[in-house]
């Protein structure tokens, strides 16, 4: 890995003290840059390591401890399905936590046309950003990975690995026979901080291909100009790195 890339890692005993170790350090953060510039940005990834986490924010004490009306959420990737079908990242993290804290949500309209839900999440996101010229710089983006390599929806061997000017873009999965939005690499690289979710012991040979800078997957992909990248893991991972 980069020498100039800070990657830390936080080991956890499960899932559960994994995820209450995140919504710890969520809440500094949010709080950190609230008081700095009055805002928290935040790129929440799908599947469902992170759901605990998310439900812990929804809950006390984090519900009351967030300033949540200066929280923008967005996601990292959607599919593209409508809102309430199952396979519906904003769904599920809709049910966890955006239905319980009044945060500003930035929603990928999965039901639009790949290319079309892509286009409209982008110029929602510089809009937000108050439309400045290159990548927008999140406070946090939260990933997850795939046991094959995959982040957001960014998945070995697809174009959008090699978008260097969109900040999303539409992308067909082959082996998932589907289409996905997804935040590109220079949106991702230019984040603050950087949140790896990974748990359970099917990760942990990709999780350690990524960290030692090997095998080229899109999760090591992610190395912020400027930001830090933390690996939360558990201890069935970190036991095998
Ligand atoms: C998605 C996510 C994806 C996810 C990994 C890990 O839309 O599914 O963006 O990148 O983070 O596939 O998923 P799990 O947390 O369910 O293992």
């Amino acid at each position: 890995m980069a020498a100039h890339l800070k990657t830390n890692m936080h080991v956890s005993s499960g899932l559960g003290a994994m995820s209450l170790h995140a919504a710890g350090l969520f809440s500094h953060l949010a709080k950190e840059a609230i008081r700095a510039k009055g805002s928290f940005t935040v790129a929440l990834s799908g599947g469902s390591t992170p759901l605990r986490l998310y439900a812990l924010l929804a809950a006390e004490p984090y519900r009351s401890d967030i300033e949540w009306p200066r929280v923008e959420l967005f996601f990292g990737d959607e599919r593209c399905v409508p809102p309430e079908h199952a396979d519906s990242n904003f769904k599920s993290v809709n049910e966890a936590l955006l239905s319980h804290v009044p945060a500003k949500a930035h929603r990928i309209h999965g039901e639009l046309p790949p290319e079309e839900a892509a286009l409209r999440y982008e110029e929602d996101i510089r809009r937000a950003f108050g439309g400045e010229e290159g990548p927008p710089v999140f406070d946090l983006v939260l990933l997850g990975v795939g046991a094959d390599g995959h982040t957001a929806s960014l998945f070995p061997g697809t174009d959008a690995l090699g978008e260097t000017e969109r900040l999303a873009v539409a992308v067909y999965v082959e082996k998932l026979e589907s289409w996905r939005v997804t935040l590109t690499l220079p949106v991702l690289n230019a984040a603050k901080k950087v949140f790896f979710l990974a748990s359970g012991v099917s990760k942990a040979e990709v999780v350690r291909s990524v960290l030692k800078g090997k095998g080229n997957y899109p999760a090591g992909m992610v190395r912020p100009a400027s930001g830090e990248v933390l690996w939360l893991l558990d201890t069935a991972i970190a036991e095998k790195l």
